[in-house]
């Protein structure tokens, strides 16, 4: 039994004051996947039918070049738009033939209210690191990029109210703000390339989750161009704000369907002054909640962070990125974080419940960080399995929320299940907030693979109350199982309001809701 640098040594073990934030990684996310060899979703969904949309003609993009004018604002280049088609996991691509690039909301709105007059179908774009298809046409749909409504408008420093425009790169906010002692209190690894309003189409869970709670506390005010081009103004600064219904709600997680999310405000808290990460090696994921228990006593308010992965994960980094673990092998690893304004306090803490765990037989091995590179040397190993994942060939990647007693069955049932038809079952998450990231992978879609995991895997998800997005949303590929999570009512009510909101239906079409 033995912890590096850490519970041997934890009697004169000294907590530096730091910041993860410096050393988190804040890199832009491409992928080594040619993007032509990705199948068309329309060849892969062969049953699924274009709906009643116009064919873009050469008028439109006329129309859309005299409305954005400059270089680069309307690409319409089949060698352009490649990558705009393509999805982060190189599982669907559209064949959109125009790219529209706004920098106001003005611009979004008129792009809206044509594009509703004539009936051409939308999808708004973000980073496109979205993980359901939401963010690729299907077929032929106009892709809205957001990728120049870049700016920062202003900040309250007092009250850590933000307020940007939707295209702002997530680490880069997070960069702002942190000369202001301020910390953006969402954060996942995609926050290189991911833009703000991706993460509030999304409803983005993260890292931080667990310690600054979902984005529906955390976005105070939403700015959003409907369907027929009209500017919905619901960009309070306020946290407290009762007057009739919160309607900024509706488009966080609404996943471009509702509308064009232009500018928020966002809640930044302050940024934790000391920050210490904890790598632990054990030997049951049984143990693996016990520990979760045993930190949430002990280390209550600090803890900002508790993740976990299993062998096979940690296997994706090691073969797949060449990335080496500070510790050895074990059948599950704990990754805890812990943030606050003391460090003196949070060493102490952070001792105590590390000697615990191991008095009592819960760790087996495990190693502190309090260094920036090596904190986020930690945090990659955690992050980059997605990354990893992708170079196995095609990845089925499945984000659920379960009872955490259930957890990693939901594992074990589809390693045996599916045998040697796949190059691994990999198993990591958010385990303080009840989200599971299970990941098969083989070397080429295989139709076969599928149908062996779907329905399965979400009627198992089911039987145990849970969800079948937790985090990631329906967007393309999930939409037709929402009944394993929601009732009919809900659904029912849910296409009353796209309806209400959206009559032709013309934004991010076969997303979100289910066939009829
Ligand atoms: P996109 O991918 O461009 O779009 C996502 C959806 O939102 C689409 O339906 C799109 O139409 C819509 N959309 C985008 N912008 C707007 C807008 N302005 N108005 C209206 N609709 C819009 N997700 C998590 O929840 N937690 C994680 O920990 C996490 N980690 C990730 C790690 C990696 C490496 C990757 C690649 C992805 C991860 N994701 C995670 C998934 C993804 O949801 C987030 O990356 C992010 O929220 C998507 O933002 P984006 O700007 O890339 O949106
Ligand atoms: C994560 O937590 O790493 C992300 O949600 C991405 C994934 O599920 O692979
Ligand atoms: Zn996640």
């Amino acid at each position: 039994m033995r912890i590096h640098h850490a519970v041997s040594r934890i009697g004169c073990f000294l907590i530096k004051k730091s910041t993860r934030d410096a050393f988190r990684s804040c890199r832009s996310l491409h992928s080594t996947v040619p993007v032509r060899s990705v199948e068309l979703t329309k060849v892969r969904y062969p049953n699924l039918k274009r709906g009643p949309f116009s064919v873009l003609k050469d008028t439109d993009v006329q129309f859309f070049e005299r409305l954005l004018s400059g270089a680069g604002r309307v690409l319409a280049d089949a060698s352009e738009i490649e990558g705009y088609n393509t999805d982060w996991l190189k599982t669907c691509r559209g064949c959109s033939e125009l790219v529209l690039r706004p920098k106001t909301t003005e611009e979004v709105s008129a792009i809206l209210n044509y594009c509703n007059t004539r009936r051409l179908a939308v999808v708004p774009q973000g980073g496109n690191t979205g993980l359901v298809g939401g963010s690729v046409p299907v077929f032929d749909e106009v892709v809205v990029s957001t990728q120049l409504l870049n700016k920062i408008i202003s900040l309250d420093e007092l009250s850590g109210t933000l307020v940007c425009q939707s295209g702002c790169v997530l680490g880069n906010l997070e960069e702002y703000i942190a000369d202001y002692n301020l910390t953006i209190p969402l954060d996942l690894g995609a926050k290189g390339s991911c833009h703000i309003g991706g993460n509030i189409a999304t409803n983005a869970g993260g890292v931080r989750l667990l310690r600054y709670g979902s984005l529906h506390g955390s976005i105070l005010g939403v700015e959003a161009v409907l369907p027929n081009g009209e500017i919905l103004d619901c960009m309070s600064t306020l946290r407290k704000d009762n007057t009739g219904y919160d309607l900024k709600q509706l488009f966080i997680g609404s996943e471009g369907t509702l509308g064009i999310v232009t500018a928020a405000s966002v809640l930044c808290p302050q940024k934790p002054s000391a920050v210490s990460v904890a790598f632990l090696g054990c030997e049951s994921f049984a143990k693996v909640l016990d520990i979760y228990k045993e930190a949430k006593g002990m280390l209550a308010e600090i803890l900002s962070a508790y993740e976990f992965l299993d062998e096979a994960s940690v296997s994706v980094n090691k073969e797949n990125l060449k990335m080496s673990s500070p510790i050895g092998d074990y059948p599950f690893f704990v990754l805890i974080e812990t943030s606050g304004s003391n460090g003196d306090h949070d060493e102490e803490k952070l001792n105590t419940f590390l000697e615990a765990m191991m008095s009592k037989g819960l760790v087996t091995d495990g190693t502190v960080v309090t260094e920036s590179l090596k904190i986020k040397d930690i945090w990659s190993l955690r992050e980059r399995v997605a990354e990893g994942l992708l170079h196995d060939g095609y990845c089925y990647k499945y984000d659920v929320s379960l009872p955490q007693s259930k957890f990693y069955n939901l594992v074990e049932d589809m390693r045996e299940r599916l045998g040697a038809s796949v190059i691994r079952v990999v198993g990591y998450g958010h385990v303080g907030d009840g989200n599971l990231h299970l990941n098969m992978t083989s070397p080429t879609y295989s139709s076969e693979v599928m149908s062996n995991i779907e329905p399965f895997v979400y009627e198992w998800v089911s039987k145990y109350n849970g969800s079948i997005s937790a985090e990631h949303g329906l967007g393309f590929k999930k939409r037709n199982f929402i009944h394993h999570s929601k009732s009919k009512s809900a659904v029912s009510l849910m296409k009353q309001l796209k309806k209400s909101i959206d009559p032709n239906g013309i934004m991010n079409p076969y997303k979100v809701l289910p066939d009829d």
